[in-house]
């Protein structure tokens, strides 16, 4: 695939992948983008997943047409990028690697050398010039490993933004960009929105036409829509005004409650709620949701003196990745000692910038006249134009 004249896209889909870094479920399989420049000297840019080394060879070795590669540029050295590093060099033994001082160290760690004589390292704003392409390295510390950087091309006017821009999904499979970039952001680079805010502002000083990530599509056209959705994942401000429930329950009754919620936000004009059972739906969905929404409700039980397992690991997914600025409530159910509400309050201390409701829903077992009534109020105060 042609990037541009001189540019081609010489990465692989994977469709056998189970779970993505170990954790993440990626129906559409996912993608591990590399991609050559030809010039006057040859740049690739970063390997593939060790599982795809032999084909991304031979994708290597089609693109070169006899000519020999000059520079492998390493812009991160997760595995899913660099596998192939060490099978790429035992072929083309005469090309110098081009990566930054830390990543050298990785090299070494991940591999026991970190190739000698053959290693170029650069820093902040040092160029390479391959005849008409000069490169242009750029710094993008955890975004998202400290030794990350971009690398841009004033020739084409293209910035290869590493992990940066980056979805789920194999590029064989069309779907929603927005969706599964979401949640491949969220859920990996989410902790660091501080550092892909400084990653943005170096990159609008730069005049960029084409972005070519490492994973998910090439993006060409409207680059403004993928930046801006960038500035607000980062800024962990709000996509979408709504409401996102999410909810453990063991016996059904905390469920009822949820349900009943979540007519009466839509009775009284809220027309985004989303519902999630953190035990049965994708918990790194469910983290996109909460970062994507307004307002958040929690409702759990109480359960060995604390909360349900999966609103625990919920809760820490969220403290992990710096989950701020929203509007957030409670129900909590509980037959003798109910806690549930004081526990997850307490779990979000550290967040900054939440402001909870003043209607927190307690259930006794089961929903009751009383509970019902709190129902009532934490809807209406959930749907009022303050908290809207
Ligand atoms: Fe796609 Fe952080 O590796």
């Amino acid at each position: 695939m042609k990037i541009s004249n001189d540019i081609e896209y010489i990465g692989v889909d994977d469709h056998e992948i189970d779970l993505f870094e170990g954790q993440y479920i990626v129906e559409n399989g996912m993608s591990y983008n590399s991609y050559l420049i030809k010039d006057e000297k040859i740049a690739v840019l970063d390997t593939v997943d060790a599982h795809f080394t032999e084909k991304w060879l031979d994708n290597v070795k089609h693109a070169l047409h006899s000519r020999h590669p000059d520079y492998l540029i390493i812009q991160h050295m997760e595995p899913d990028h660099s596998a192939s590093i060490s099978h790429f060099m035992e072929r083309y033994k005469d090309t110098k690697i081009v990566a930054t001082a830390k990543a050298f160290v990785m090299m070494k760690q991940f591999f026991g050398t970190d190739f000698g004589d053959k290693k170029i390292v650069v820093g902040e704003g040092d160029t390479l010039s391959l005849g008409k392409h000069t490169l242009t390295f750029v710094m993008a510390p955890m975004v998202h490993w400290p030794e990350v950087m971009v690398t841009y091309d004033s020739c084409d006017k293209v910035l290869f933004s590493a992990d940066g821009f980056g979805k789920f999904g194999a590029l064989d499979i069309e779907d929603d960009w927005a969706c599964e970039a979401r949640r491949y952001y969220i859920g990996i680079v989410g902790k660091y929105g501080a550092q892909v805010q400084t990653l943005l502002k170096k990159a609008s000083q730069l005049d960029i036409e084409i972005i070519c990530p490492l994973h998910g599509p090439v993006l060409k056209e409207d680059l403004s829509y993928y930046l801006n959705l960038y500035q607000i994942w980062s800024s962990y401000s709000v996509e979408t005004e709504g409401v996102m429930i999410a909810y453990t329950s063991i016996y059904g009754n905390t469920k009822k409650a949820v349900e009943l919620l979540a007519d009466k936000l839509r009775e009284k004009g809220c027309t985004k709620v989303v519902v999630s059972d953190l035990a049965r739906y994708d918990m790194a969905e469910a983290v996109e949701d909460a970062f994507r929404y307004s307002k958040l409700v929690l409702a759990t039980t109480t359960y060995n003196n604390g909360i349900f397992p999966f609103m625990r690991e919920f809760i820490h997914h969220l403290t992990e990745r710096n989950f701020q600025n929203r509007i957030v409530g409670f129900i909590e159910n509980g037959t003798w000692a109910p806690v549930a509400a004081k526990t997850m309050k307490q779990m979000l201390d550290t967040c900054k910038n939440l402001t909870f409701t003043d209607t927190t829903v307690q259930i006794k077992s089961a929903l009751s006249e009383e509970s019902r009534a709190q129902l009532e109020a934490f809807a209406n105060e959930l749907s009022s134009d303050d908290t809207i």
